[in-house]
């Protein structure tokens, strides 16, 4: 079974295995390996498709019946992985939480001539976490539950799962990730294994394979020329909504990120009912620049009251801080904490859309585009077109499409 290989996922729920699993599997595909996934709880929701198992007694360690069908499962998926990697496979990965020393044990004596890569995902980071909870209990699997009785059955599932978690410690070949940092806390491998260097590089690498990234529709301030605050959409605004929602109907995107501000959200909102299920997850680190004395002030206004800001600002747009407010330099940080919880939260999707505004949106084009600091305040970021972001190891583009016409370019991706 030479070139042959199992990544066994390890961790508790929610803490990023899913959306690892399927970009090691996906760029693995792109390098011409032959992976496949194999996800015990979509087995469970296949096998039961009325979704009994979703409760969190289902997980409780003292229900025999759930553990037995859990074991059961388990046994399913590790057959179908072995029946893979005994035809054409290469690359089996068994998506699941894996918590037990007994389960990973179950897994070294069914793969005894193929090795095994245990792959552990942590988070620390509360808050993605939590909003990580919020996108999983407003998926189908919940449905029929408002979303705070999801939330709390999800917290309680996790709460069984921790009850009888036993991290890695003598697995031979072991990592331990921090998937929303995308970076490797630790590692032992205890023999030469097949692909290695690619998994590590596609661990800590940022794939991007659709990113839409949009400018809100016009505002009644844009209107004006008015700096920051929280207006609504003009009726043009909302017509350009619209139109994005009309050129995305046949782009499945499964959730949009937006700013906390009404101009973004308004925008993505006729976007996601043409979609059908589409959540919106607001992230305050897409606000957008906050201007501190000129907030609320025309351009104008702020030359005549404000000469010294023009002044100032002017030359040194990049590093020029507002009085009371920020500047680029300073939302450098939280822009790329925002992108970081977009990749978390992403679940490894095809497209990604990120409504947000015009210094927020030169901030995250910045992140992927070669540019020299002084330029990003100057980027072009229009109202009637969106950047399409496409990174993988293998290319990197950036197209300005205009949202009016079919996204005939690429149609059919
Ligand atoms: O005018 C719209 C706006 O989003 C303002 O709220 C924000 O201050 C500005 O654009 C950012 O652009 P610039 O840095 O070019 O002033």
């Amino acid at each position: 079974m030479r070139w042959k290989l199992v990544i066994a996922m390890v961790g508790l729920p929610a803490r990023g295995k899913s959306t690892m699993a399927r970009k090691l599997c996906r760029t693995l595909e792109l390098d011409g390996v032959h992976a496949r996934i194999f996800n015990n709880g979509q087995l469970r929701r296949q096998l039961d498709p009325e979704e009994r198992t979703s409760v969190a007694e289902f997980f409780a360690a003292d229900n025999v019946v759930g553990q037995q069908l859990r074991e059961q499962i388990a046994r399913m998926s590790i057959e179908m992985a072995q029946a893979f990697l005994a035809n054409d496979g290469q690359v089996a990965i068994l998506d699941a939480t894996n918590i037990t020393k007994k389960r990973r044990q179950a897994i070294t004596r069914a793969f005894q001539r193929v090795p095994i890569c245990f792959v552990e995902c942590l988070n620390a980071d509360d808050e993605a976490l939590e909003a990580n909870l919020e996108r999983k209990a407003a998926l189908p699997e919940f449905q029929g539950m408002s979303l705070e009785k999801a939330l709390e059955s999800f917290v309680q599932r996790i709460s069984h799962y921790e009850a009888i978690y036993e991290p890695l410690d003598d697995e031979p070949n072991r990592i331990l990730v921090d998937s929303f940092d995308s970076c490797i806390l630790q590692e032992h491998i205890s023999e030469v294994l097949p692909y290695y260097d690619r998994i590590r590089d596609i661990i800590t690498t940022r794939v991007v394979r659709n990113l839409f990234l949009v400018r809100h529709g016009e505002t009644f301030y844009n209107l004006e020329d008015r700096i920051g605050g929280d207006s609504s959409l003009t009726e043009k605004g909302q017509e350009q909504a619209e139109a994005l929602a009309e050129h995305f109907a046949t782009v499945r995107i499964p959730i949009i990120f937006t700013s906390n501000h009404r101009r973004t959200l308004q925008t993505a909102r006729p976007i996601a009912d043409r979609q059908k299920p589409c959540s919106i997850i607001a992230l305050p680190e897409f606000n957008e620049i906050h201007a501190g004395i000129c907030e609320h002030l025309t351009y104008e206004e702020v030359r005549q009251q404000l000469p010294q800001v023009a002044r100032e600002r002017g030359p040194n747009k990049y590093h020029y801080i507002y009085p009371k407010g920020e500047g680029y330099v300073s939302m450098a940080e939280r822009v790329h904490r925002g992108l970081k919880k977009v990749f978390y939260l992403n679940n490894y999707d095809e497209n990604i859309m990120i409504v947000g505004h015009r210094a927020v949106n030169r901030m995250i084009l910045s992140r992927f585009l070669s540019r020299q600091e002084e330029e990003i305040p100057y980027v072009y970021m229009p109202q009637d077109r969106y950047y399409h972001i496409r990174i993988d190891p293998h290319k990197r583009s950036f197209e300005l499409v205009p949202y009016r016409s079919a996204p005939a370019a690429w149609a059919g991706w």
